[in-house]
């Protein structure tokens, strides 16, 4: 494993692989993150894995500051199961030279939907930074979790309308024993907190369950989800949705292939998680 800080270094190493399976992050890796890298080895032995905090994709007063860098520890998670990996960390300064980014790419309506709803700006920034990071890397495929469906569904429709010359490749999301989805700022949660987060895990599947087994009033389901998460001490509850899975429109009574998304605050760390149904 080879940890690269420059772009010029990194473009150095590109020009003498043919196939790149890119893994984009932010770092402190856990378990959800490797099987992103599991799903790039799979596809050539050449995979570049990147950790940058993307100052672009943090609204005002979100945690940028306080998300945690953790080079040492990634890395070493990296090496485990990627020696022959490349690590891409590049520092502030070398992916925004200037104070400012000026050119960004601009999702669509989406943007403000779901979690755009509560985090203005965030995909704008989620957009710009993968595109300068696919300019830089130039990856054959790249892999997305879809812990983060919407986050995949604006990356997947940019690439196919930018034409970008490359392949995205959904992973499935990692889940802990109790169903809660790794992430990162389960780090944030208390020890108490950590089992309580378990109950969006149950509550998406309660919902898909009552899905499957014909029930048809989506509004009726989110509500008592709502409803019980509140009751619980939840201090936020940004949205519980049915949306159909290939085109995040809201579900109708028709769709066969619905995803239920969920966003709450636990105390002070936002949660987010999903489950598709296909019937
Ligand atoms: P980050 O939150 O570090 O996530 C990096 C990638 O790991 C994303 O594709 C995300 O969906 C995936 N991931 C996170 N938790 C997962 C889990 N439990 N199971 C499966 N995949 C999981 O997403 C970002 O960083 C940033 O927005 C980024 C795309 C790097 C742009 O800055």
């Amino acid at each position: 494993m080879k940890i690269i800080h420059t772009i010029a270094e990194l473009r150095a190493w590109r020009a003498t692989v043919d196939q790149v399976a890119f893994v984009p992050t932010m770092g402190n890796l856990h378990q959800g993150h490797m099987a992103l890298v599991r799903a790039a080895l799979a596809e050539t032995p050449h995979v570049v894995v990147s950790l940058f905090v993307n100052r672009l994709q943090f609204g005002q007063g979100e945690d940028f500051d306080r998300y945690p860098r953790t080079l040492a520890s990634d890395a070493a998670l990296i090496e485990e199961i990627a020696p022959n990996a490349i690590v891409f960390a590049p520092d502030e300064k070398e992916l925004y030279p200037h104070v400012v980014q000026h050119y960004k790419v601009d999702p669509p309506a989406i943007q403000d939907e779901l979690c755009g709803a509560f985090r203005p700006g965030h995909f704008q920034g989620v957009a710009t930074v993968v595109t300068k990071l696919f300019n830089i890397v130039q990856p054959t495929v790249a892999c997305f979790g879809k812990k983060d469906y919407q986050q995949l569904f604006v990356i997947q429709s940019m690439v196919e309308e930018l034409n970008m010359p490359l392949r995205i490749i959904p992973v499935d999301t990692g889940r802990a024993e109790s169903g809660l989805a790794l992430s990162s700022r389960n780090g944030y949660l208390s020890p108490e907190e950590r089992v309580e987060a378990a109950r969006i895990y149950f509550h998406l599947t309660r919902m898909r369950d009552a899905i499957v087994a014909g029930e048809r009033d989506y509004e009726k389901l989110a509500n008592e989800t709502i409803a019980d998460l509140t009751a619980r001490g939840w201090s936020q509850i940004d949205y519980v949705e049915a949306r159909n899975a290939h085109t995040l429109k809201p579900a109708t009574h028709t769709d066969h292939h619905i995803v239920w998304l969920i966003a709450a605050r636990l105390g002070k760390t936002r949660l987010i998680d999903n489950l598709e149904i296909d019937l």
